[in-house]
């Protein structure tokens, strides 16, 4: 992915820095919590498993991703991550993807860092569509995404398997320039 800086975040509670190998026993804790992941195709067994999605973790990461640890300022422990799980810079399109940790919802951050990782891919990343593939289940985060200026363009039926079953997703989308 192409971009001249990281995007940088001024909430008081949390910031934006890389994911550190250290960080994927607090990911995978609440990760592997039902509230988390219940409306989310996430199916993991292990800290291993998520490792091995996101690996490796020394800046080399695929083109294709790019994700970023939440971490609580105060203490620099991860409490959620943020970033693009497929990005096709061809067209510059990127699917963006988030999680928090139960505790720390409702205050306003996933409305924050969302509005800050799609400002900074159109302004920063070179990329004119960010697109969120969600299950119709997921209030909270059709919530944010609405926050945030996204668009539902329709549901995509069976786009992806929901732990060993092909689930529906509704498609939003951000275009550059849109408020
Ligand atoms: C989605 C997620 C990141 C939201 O984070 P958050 O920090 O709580 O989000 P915010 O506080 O900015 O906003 C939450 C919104 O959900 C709304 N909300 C909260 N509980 C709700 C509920 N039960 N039903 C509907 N809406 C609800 C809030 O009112 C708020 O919307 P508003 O600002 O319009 O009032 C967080 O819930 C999460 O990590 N969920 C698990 C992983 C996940 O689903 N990731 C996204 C996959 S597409």
């Amino acid at each position: 992915m192409l971009y001249d800086s990281l995007p940088i975040s001024d909430h008081e509670l949390v910031e934006l820095r890389p994911i550190v190998r250290s960080d994927i026993d607090r990911w995978y804790a609440y990760l592997s919590q039902p509230c988390v992941f219940e409306h989310t195709s996430w199916d993991l067994n292990s800290p291993e498993d998520l490792a091995s999605h996101v690996l490796p973790l020394d800046g080399t990461s695929p083109e294709a991703m790019f994700r970023l640890a939440v971490s609580e300022r105060a203490s620099g422990l991860l409490v959620g991550t943020i970033g693009f799980h497929s990005v096709w810079p061809p067209d510059r399109r990127a699917e963006l993807a988030y999680d928090l940790a139960p505790e720390i919802w409702g205050k306003g951050i996933g409305t924050h860092l969302v509005r800050l990782m799609v400002k900074w891919a159109h302004e920063h990343a070179g990329i004119a569509r960010v697109q969120a593939t969600v299950m119709p289940s997921n209030a909270r985060s059709i919530a944010v995404l609405r926050n945030c200026g996204f668009e539902y363009e329709g549901l995509l039926r069976s786009y992806r398997v929901v732990r060993g079953r092909p689930g529906d997703f509704g498609m939003y989308s951000h275009i550059a320039g849109e408020p």
